[in-house]
């Protein structure tokens, strides 16, 4: 039977941590990290994101600021914006909520954020420095997850990683990670996608299989080879009858997958809270570094 990475338990260590360097900044009179979150229009995922982001700043000890313009918002106003954040000595790192409105070029808004304020880790620029092993904002998630295996002393080193998912926040920026020199990396990297014919011929010789795909039991136990470590980082709106309307499914079929992995994070409480953490990780690391 597989035990539990507990993502809940570790984003809350990580966060007192936070906390605790926060406390000690404020102390020798200096302002507290400030973070600003742009949200556009009304999708209920990226609202329930960035309330969650916001939440986490008061938790640390952060000052926070929530930008909202409404889905009809155009590309000019947006960078307008940016470029306002970017200049403000007040703001020491900025998020855009993704995905944006059609109307907007997602590039253009990514390429528009300061490199240095890029808390994301998405522009181009910090991408290329976290391939090239140099000292960079990481994306939230792939920190996440490199965190937590850190943690619970996960050897990574000479491993065969399967990752499912090529996207541009978790499954690229992974991939590149699970494969550096430094710790926890030296994996073996394969990077499958919607084009992979017969995925289960790469899950099942994984010895860590990290599922990115949103599609809910997606990875079924007949797909994985016993001790495997998983990841999962699907959360998937799944439409039901409770109060809520909806629950949190997660890519992995958790229930037949637990009694063959070594390791396996829930849904939620796995991935999610540690992606939450790494934003305020990487906050504190902008306002260390920044020039103000
Ligand atoms: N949409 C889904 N995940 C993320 C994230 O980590 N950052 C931003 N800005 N948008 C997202």
């Amino acid at each position: 039977m597989a035990q539990i990475l507990d993502g809940l338990k570790v984003s809350k260590e990580i966060k007192k941590e936070i906390r605790a360097d926060v406390e000690k900044i404020v102390a020798n009179k200096r302002r507290p990290p400030h973070l600003v979150a742009i949200l556009v229009g009304n999708n209920g995922a990226s609202i329930a994101y960035v309330n969650n982001k916001i939440k986490d700043c008061k938790e640390v000890g952060f000052k926070s600021s929530l930008v909202k313009f409404p889905s009809t918002v155009s590309e000019s106003e947006l960078l307008e914006k940016i470029d306002e954040l970017n200049k403000s000595k007040d703001v020491d790192g900025f998020i855009v909520q993704l995905p944006l409105p059609k109307q907007i070029d997602q590039e253009k808004i990514i390429m528009a954020i300061d490199p240095r304020k890029d808390v994301d880790g998405f522009h181009p620029e910090n991408f290329g420095k976290m391939a090239l092993e140099m000292d960079t904002f990481l994306p939230a998630t792939p920190y996440g997850i490199l965190t937590l295996l850190e943690r619970y002393g996960i050897e990574t080193k000479g491993k065969h990683c399967v990752i499912i998912g090529r996207s541009r926040i978790v499954g690229k920026p992974m991939s590149i990670l699970m494969g550096r020199k430094d710790f926890p990396g030296n994996s073996t990297v394969t990077l499958t996608h919607s084009y992979t014919p017969h995925i289960e011929k790469f899950t099942q010789n994984a010895d860590i299989v990290i599922t990115a795909l949103g599609d809910p039991n997606f990875l079924k136990a007949e797909m994985i080879k016993g001790g495997t470590v998983i990841i999962d980082v699907g959360i998937t709106r799944v439409d039901d009858a409770s109060e809520k309307g909806y629950h949190l499914a997660g890519d992995v079929d958790f229930e037949s997958c637990k009694t063959k992995a070594s390791w396996i994070t829930p849904v939620p409480g796995g991935v999610g809270p540690m992606t939450r953490a790494m934003l305020m990780k990487n906050t504190i690391l902008a306002y260390k570094t920044s020039v103000y």
